[in-house]
C-alpha cells in the first residue's frame, strides 16, 4: 500500500482590501488542485468577506461557502486557518514547507508592512519569510489611486523579490461577471505559482 503523495503546500493571506471575490476564487481553485492551504485572515479580511460576499462567506463557515459557491471539488484540497496573532504558526519559521505566498488582496497597510520587513504580523512574517527564503511570493495589492509612498512601497516589495500583481482583470476576454474577472486573477496567480488550470481561455485560443 503506497502513502499519498505530499500536498502542494500554499501560504494565502486574506487583507482588509476591496476584493474578497479574488480570495475565494483563488483559495478554491488552489483546493480543486489538491493543494494544502496555510490560511491567514486579517481581521480587516474578515470584514471584508462578510462586508461584499455576505454572511455565509464568514471565515467560520468558509469551507461551506466555497462548497456551495464553487463545487464539490474543493473538498480536494485542505486548509489550516491560523490567526493572524500568532507569530508562532509553523509559516512563521523559515523551516516550513510552503513553496509559495499569495496575498489576495493586499491593502496599503499590510504592502506597506511587507515592504518594510515589520513582521508585526503572521501575514508580514510569513511575507519576510518567503523574500528571505527566496521563495515565491505573489502582493495583490488594491487600492486607486495610489500615493506615492504606496508606489513605493510597491517598487520596495518587487526589489525584494516579490512578484507584485495588482488586482487588475483585463476585458479582453469579454468578462460578463463578477466571477470572470476573478477566474481571471486567480488564473493569473495559478500561473504565477506554476499550477496549471482553465481558468480562462488563453489569448488566441
Ligand atoms: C469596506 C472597506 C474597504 C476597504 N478597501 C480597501 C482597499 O481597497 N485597499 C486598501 O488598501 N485598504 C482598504 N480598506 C482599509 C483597510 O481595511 C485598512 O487599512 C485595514 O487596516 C487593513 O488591515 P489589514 O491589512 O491588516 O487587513 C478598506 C476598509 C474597509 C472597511
Amino acid at each position: 500500500m503506497s502513502a499519498d503523495p505530499p500536498r502542494d503546500s500554499i501560504a494565502v493571506a486574506i487583507t482588509g482590501a476591496s476584493g474578497a471575490l479574488y480570495a475565494t476564487r483563488t483559495v478554491a481553485a488552489l483546493l480543486e488542485r489538491g493543494c494544502h492551504i496555510e490560511l491567514i485572515v486579517t481581521e480587516y479580511g474578515r470584514r471584508l468577506l462578510r462586508d461584499e460576499l455576505g454572511e455565509s462567506a464568514a471565515v467560520e463557515k468558509l469551507a461551506g461557502y466555497l462548497a456551495g459557491r464553487y463545487g464539490d471539488g474543493v473538498r480536494r484540497g485542505t486548509f489550516t486557518l491560523h490567526s493572524n496573532r500568532d507569530l508562532g504558526a509553523r509559516i512563521a519559521s523559515g523551516s516550513q514547507d510552503c513553496r509559495a505566498m499569495v496575498v489576495v488582496p493586499c491593502s496599503m497597510k499590510t504592502l506597506a508592512g511587507i515592504a518594510h520587513g515589520l513582521s508585526r504580523t503572521l501575514t508580514e512574517r510569513a511575507a519576510d519569510v518567503m523574500l528571505k527564503e527566496r521563495r515565491t511570493l505573489i502582493i495583490v495589492p488594491r487600492e486607486t489611486p495610489m500615493s506615492l509612498p504606496q508606489l513605493r512601497n510597491m517598487v520596495l516589495c518587487a526589489e525584494a523579490g516579490a512578484m507584485v500583481m495588482p488586482a487588475m482583470p483585463a476585458f479582453y476576454q469579454m468578462p460578463r461577471t463578477l466571477d470572470d474577472l476573478a477566474d481571471f486573477m486567480a488564473g493569473k496567480i495559478l500561473s504565477a505559482i506554476g499550477i496549471s488550470h482553465e481558468l480562462y481561455p488563453r489569448w488566441g485560443s
